[in-house]
């Protein structure tokens, strides 16, 4: 998600779950409210830009996408903002907004240093048990073109693509979650 130019609006639920991460490491994943999104901003948006330069973006490519609006996303634009600790340490974050006929993931991000051990899952369902809270039936998204494999590994199913307005030859995956069918039991 390189993040669109729309703004959205609605009040942060609450939200905790405890979630299997690491080996031996209690993840916890829960709602982060915009005072405390506010009071944590810096070392937030640090790990949102770790997590995004991981993909090997270049200088000019990362600077364009710091000068957009990371730090609006979290401060309470958007109906829920989820964040994943180990202990007092945030390993990832995930924002999404209930749009009525759908959810709307606008992002997640996991810490370089945690990635692979299940944060991502984590946060993924998490917003997942958010959108059925609110009686969604579909959650879409616009992923980082890297990071597609792993909404898929999820369940999710590419549905066409949209230009990036950070770089327009870079085409951005965009996916559907379908949760009624995703609830049905196997066979
Ligand atoms: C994409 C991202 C969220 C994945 O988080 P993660 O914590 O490493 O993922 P998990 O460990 O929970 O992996 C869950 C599954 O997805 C798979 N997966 C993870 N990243 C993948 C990728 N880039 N491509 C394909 N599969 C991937 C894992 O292999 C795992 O599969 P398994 O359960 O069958 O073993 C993380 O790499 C990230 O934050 N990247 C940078 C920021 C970004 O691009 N975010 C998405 C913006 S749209």
């Amino acid at each position: 998600m390189d993040r669109g130019d729309s703004e959205r609006h609605g009040a942060p639920e609450e939200y905790r779950t405890d979630r299997s991460g690491p080996p031996g490491a209690a993840l916890v994943v829960r709602s982060l409210s915009p005072t405390e999104a506010a009071t944590r901003l810096d070392e937030l948006v640090a790990l949102v830009l770790r997590s995004k330069a991981s993909w090997g973006y270049d200088a000019a490519f990362m600077s364009r996408f710091a000068a957009t609006s990371v730090t609006r996303e979290l401060v309470g634009a958007h109906r829920v903002c989820l964040v994943a600790l180990l202990g007092e340490r945030p390993v990832g974050l995930a924002v999404a907004d209930d749009e009525g006929s759908r959810a709307w993931l606008e992002d997640l991000w996991v810490d370089p240093p945690s990635f692979g051990c299940g944060v991502g899952r984590a946060l993924f369902d998490a917003i997942l048990d958010v959108a059925r809270s609110w009686g969604r039936e579909v959650l879409e998204l616009e992923s980082d073109p890297h990071a597609e494999g792993f909404y898929l590994a999820m369940g999710a199913r590419r549905t066409g693509t949209r230009p990036s307005s950070l770089a327009p030859d870079r085409p951005l995956p965009l996916l559907r979650y379908d949760l009624e069918v995703a609830r049905q039991p196997p066979g």
